[in-house]
């Protein structure tokens, strides 16, 4: 059976000032030259709503490097989907928010690399970066729109969720994501520079879960155990080509993010197709829909339509077939592997994704 999308990530450039370890765009980066055009965005805005997507997430790199973002986004209001802006807050003025609050913007997501400046910002490989996001996220209060601040923990900043979750709380969010890193595409290049180690892991969870009782009612906390740590893998992006579809810079529409680091899959184009052709007949899309490309264990397990088999991605790096179990699973062949790449941790300099 063919679900129909209910989210679109709208990847509007790779371009981003920030130089995050464990940036998720992939090694090769679209140019600018390649973007996509305000027009081109509006028709598949349109495209997304006709086919049943409530929500798009204008994302990057930085969409705030877009100098039409105020049109993009008032072309996916028009086209009556929730919008929700997905930022580092570097490149988005006081005076551009106030434009695409006029554009008929929904949410606002922040990301922050940390609860303390000086950490923040050498994680972001920017200085100043980490003021410019308290003052956006001031801004995006004060016009009431909805605020939810994204952190991506590892290592380094891991022991200091209970001040980030304080620190989102201070800024007027309704929500925190606390996000692991996912290790495929840059993130691979600093996998032990970012590996927590199992007992930061156990410590966080303990802690996420006294936050959790502690704020109810004032904040939600989004919080899963990370890949590396886990019993179980998790139902990456909901299923692969089941909830929710990727359209890159350039046009190329993935089932998720990081799917054009399985080599060999082939992406159709919103410039020579539609989206719905797309979503309803492109190879890619197909290749691991459902349960039917399955290898054991999956294929006979209780959970393969709870997890589908977990991450196609993840399965890809670590075993170079991307049918097979994610390896973060217990029951996968390839188990073993994954406990012993979680034991190599260092606390080395960081290779920054510097664009
Ligand atoms: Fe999920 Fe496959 Fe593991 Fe079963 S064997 S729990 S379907 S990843
Ligand atoms: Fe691609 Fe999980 S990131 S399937």
């Amino acid at each position: 059976m063919l679900h129909k999308p209910l989210g679109l990530l709208a990847e509007l450039t790779h371009r981003c000032p920030l130089g995050c370890p464990y940036c998720s765009n992939p090694l090769a980066l679209d140019p600018r030259e390649g973007e996509l055009d305000t027009a081109t965005w509006l028709r598949v805005f349109r495209e997304a709503a006709e086919l049943g997507v409530l929500q798009v997430h204008l994302s990057g790199g930085e969409p705030g490097a877009r100098r039409d973002l105020v049109d993009i986004t008032a072309g996916a209001h028009a086209a009556g989907l929730y919008t929700n802006l997905i930022t580092s807050a570097v490149g988005i003025t006081h005076k551009i928010l106030a434009a695409l609050v006029g554009a008929g913007l929904d949410h606002v997501q922040i990301s922050i690399q940390d609860s303390e400046a000086a950490s923040a910002d050498h994680i972001a490989g920017y200085a100043g970066a980490f003021a410019r996001k308290l003052a956006l996220a001031a801004e995006v209060v004060r016009h009431k729109l909805l605020l939810t601040v994204n952190a991506v923990v590892h290592r380094a900043n891991i022991d200091r969720i209970g001040d980030m979750v304080d620190l989102a709380l201070a800024l007027g969010a309704s929500r925190i994501e606390i996000a692991h890193v996912q290790y495929y595409g840059w993130a691979l290049k600093n996998r032990a520079a970012l590996m927590p180690s199992r007992a930061q892991v156990e410590r966080a969870a303990a802690e996420v879960a006294e936050l959790r009782s502690r704020h109810h009612a004032r904040i939600v906390i989004d919080a899963v155990v990370p890949d590396y740590y886990a019993r179980y893998p998790k139902p990456c992006v909901g299923g692969w080509g089941r909830r929710s579809l990727n359209v890159t810079p350039a046009g190329k529409v993935l089932p998720c993010h990081a799917a054009e680091s399985i080599t060999g899959l082939k992406f159709w184009n919103v410039r020579e197709r539609s989206l719905a052709d797309i979503w309803a007949n492109s190879p890619a899309f197909n290749a691991f829909r459902g349960t039917g490309w399955m290898k054991e264990p999956c294929a006979s397990c209780p959970r393969r339509e709870l997890d589908f088999g977990g991450c196609r991605c993840q399965a890809f790096a670590l075993t170079g077939d991307a049918r097979a179990t994610d390896p973060v699973c217990h029951l996968a062949l390839d188990h073993a592997q994954v406990a012993q790449l979680a034991a190599v941790q260092t606390d080395a300099a960081y290779a920054y994704r510097h664009i």
